[in-house]
């Protein structure tokens, strides 16, 4: 048996005035997003904007639905309609942020797994990194450079043709 370790890579801000220009916008972009989240359920709204390498902000927010797992998470519903509208635009940066009507949410948004998977499909049909800021209502932003900071271990294609 021999164990390993593996090293994963974050930066944090203190706060959004330290975040260059275009990632404060698309944040912004976010928090917008959130607001017009369909969250009847959960009383949680996240929203997502996605900037694609020509350009375009494509943003989306959660859906819930009366049965449960039909609902679908702010970042799927962000990527889907840019993969869905622009198809061949790699995306660049994903923001996503969280707010909720019962308490302050002072800590980074964390993506839930199925979502971190589709961040992962995204970067391999692109074959290109998408740095990823996450953001609460308040307090710091993290950020990572890739998926593979927040996925380690991935399911990836290749795993499909092994056999
Ligand atoms: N949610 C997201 O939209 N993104 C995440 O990364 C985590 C959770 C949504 C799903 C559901 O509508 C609500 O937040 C509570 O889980």
């Amino acid at each position: 048996m021999k164990r390993h370790e593996l090293k994963i890579s974050y930066a944090e801000f203190e706060n959004e005035s330290e975040l260059n220009e275009s990632d404060r916008e698309l944040l912004q972009k976010a928090r917008v997003a959130a607001e017009s989240a369909y969250a009847p359920y959960s009383n949680f709204y996240v929203g997502a904007a996605l900037l694609l390498k020509n350009g375009q902000i494509i943003t989306g927010n959660n859906q819930e639905n009366v049965a449960y797992p039909s609902g679908l998470c702010a970042e799927r519903v962000a990527i889907y309609a840019a993969g869905a509208t622009f198809p061949d635009e790699a995306i660049e940066t994903i923001a996503v942020t969280c707010k909720s009507p019962a308490f302050e949410v002072n800590e980074p948004l964390s993506p839930c797994g199925a979502c971190r998977q589709a961040i992962a499909e995204y970067e391999m049909r692109h074959n290109s990194k998408i740095r990823i800021l996450l953001a609460g209502e308040k307090g710091r932003i993290r950020m990572v450079e890739s998926i593979s900071d927040l996925l380690p271990f991935m399911f990836k294609a290749e795993e499909l043709k092994k056999g």
